[in-house]
């Protein structure tokens, strides 16, 4: 496959300067200046088998497709307060005081661009660094022209734009998401049913910019960003960083499948006390968020094809937010199983993890390989990109792989078809062959 040279600045363009963001950009200066290796990220830690076992082929995932350089980065960030990185870190309470001046240089100089932002998709946050404008389209028009100066500034090469913004409320796609005809126009009657995080997806798309989607928000999944992502022939993704319990939940599920344990419930809670705690603790953005929790263990256990294991599971998820634990979340989950004879068996998982820790190498993956995607030609939705996601977006039709394992799979097998190597399919004959 041809893909395009890496070379140039990559501007990193991201709605939202709050804990994730502020984290992601502060171990990115680490890893840049030595102080850190890039714990968790498949892009700096990982590696990839080629060919036969017996081969001994195991190059780094960065050394094997040619991926932005990290010190090609330049971040973009808008927000609805003015803080500048440094202090947004600060307040966000997640890196230590010696991690955080370390990084300062780095963090002191990202003040964000002020924010398209509507109350009524995240009703606990009052920020005044907010657009004014006409109407949605206007609003749309500002980005696109401020995307335009940034790169222009910045002698940028190619843009990436991930949306680390609060979650916004549940809404359901509807006539004005049906096409890009009613979505402009839409944007012109300033729509009740267009969401901010979709006005930073128009002007994205609009510009030539893929779009990520690190939160539950619907943004992309729409058919008229899918017709807008099409026609500017970039690539999109989402929806939601899978960190924290549901990490857990889509390695420990497919074990108990591969093993035909039957499960009967499975009680997930949290407490958590950081910015994103808070706007979730508004139950209409809860309510986004639990979907997309929600939704992995159904598609890993496939009650239809296993129903004696599987169809009565009763799955409970809470978000509590409780502000003295800030970012270190506890999350625990009950698991209910049932083994031989139907006995029944009991899981208890206590996950004491650290929010933003875990999020922000997956928004550094899912940036290069975007990057990548784009420079590869690969346009619409990458499912190949799965394996960061709690609730994956996937072609209309298919349902969602779940299964970290096998979006591990899909993922390593989609970089070596890239890069012409051959699959790994890990079946029978490749086993003797690898002992030839
Ligand atoms: N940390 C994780 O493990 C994790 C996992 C999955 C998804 N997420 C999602 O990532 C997002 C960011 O998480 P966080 O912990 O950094 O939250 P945060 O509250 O610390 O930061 C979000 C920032 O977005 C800003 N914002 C809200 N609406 C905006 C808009 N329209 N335009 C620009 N800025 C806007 C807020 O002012 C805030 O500073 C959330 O949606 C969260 O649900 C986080």
């Amino acid at each position: 496959m041809k893909i395009r040279e890496n070379s140039g600045k990559l501007g990193v363009l991201i709605p939202g300067l709050g804990a994730v963001t502020t984290t992601l950009i502060a171990g990115v200066d680490a890893i840049l200046k030595g102080r850190s290796s890039g714990l968790g990220s498949l892009t700096q830690m990982g590696r990839i088998r080629l060919g036969k076992r017996t081969e001994n082929r195991n190059p780094l995932v960065k050394e094997f497709v040619p991926l932005a350089e990290l010190s090609d980065l330049v971040f973009g960030t808008w927000d609805l307060f003015e803080d500048n990185a440094y202090v947004a870190a600060k307040k966000a309470g997640v890196l230590s005081d010696k991690d955080l001046e370390a990084a300062r240089p780095a963090l002191e100089k990202i003040k964000p661009m002020p924010a398209v932002f509507d109350k009524n998709y995240v009703k606990k946050l009052d920020g005044d660094y907010i657009k004014r404008g006409e109407n949605k389209y206007d609003l749309a028009l500002q980005l696109i022209e401020e995307i335009h100066r940034f790169s222009k500034e910045n002698l940028i090469a190619r843009n990436v734009m991930i949306w680390i913004a609060s979650t916004e409320i549940y809404i359901e796609a509807s006539d004005v998401h049906k096409s890009l005809e009613k979505f402009e126009a839409g944007l012109k009657s300033n729509n009740p049913n267009i969401a901010p995080s979709m006005i930073y997806a128009y002007a994205a798309l609009k510009s030539g910019i893929p779009f990520i989607n690190g939160a539950p928000n619907l943004t992309v999944d729409i058919p008229a960003m899918r017709e807008l992502a099409d026609l500017m022939n970039m690539p999109v993704c989402g929806k939601d960083f899978k960190t924290g319990q549901t990490l857990m939940k889509t390695i420990i599920a497919p074990g108990l499948k591969a093993r035909m344990l039957g499960v009967q419930g499975w009680f997930s809670t949290n407490i958590l006390g950081n910015r994103d705690g808070e706007v979730l603790d508004d139950p209409d953005s809860f309510k986004t968020k639990e979907l997309s929790k929600k939704g992995s263990l159904d598609f890993i256990f496939q009650p239809d094809v296993y129903p004696e294991l599987y169809k009565d599971l009763y799955h409970k998820v809470r978000i509590n937010y409780y502000p003295p634990r800030g970012d270190a979340k506890e999350g625990w989950d009950n698991i209910d199983i049932f083994g031989w004879m139907g006995y029944p068996m009991q899981i208890k998982v206590d996950f004491l993890c650290r929010d933003s820790i875990l999020a922000a190498p997956v928004a550094l993956d899912l940036i290069l390989f975007t990057d990548l995607a784009q420079r590869a030609g690969m346009k619409g939705i990458q499912e190949w990109l799965s394996f960061y996601f709690k609730s994956p977006m996937t072609a209309p039709g298919l349902y969602p792989e779940h299964d970290l394992f096998i979006q591990q799979t899909k993922l390593k097998n989609t970089l070596r078809w890239m890069m012409d190597e051959e699959l790994i399919t890990h079946l029978g004959t490749d086993y003797y062959d690898d002992y030839q």
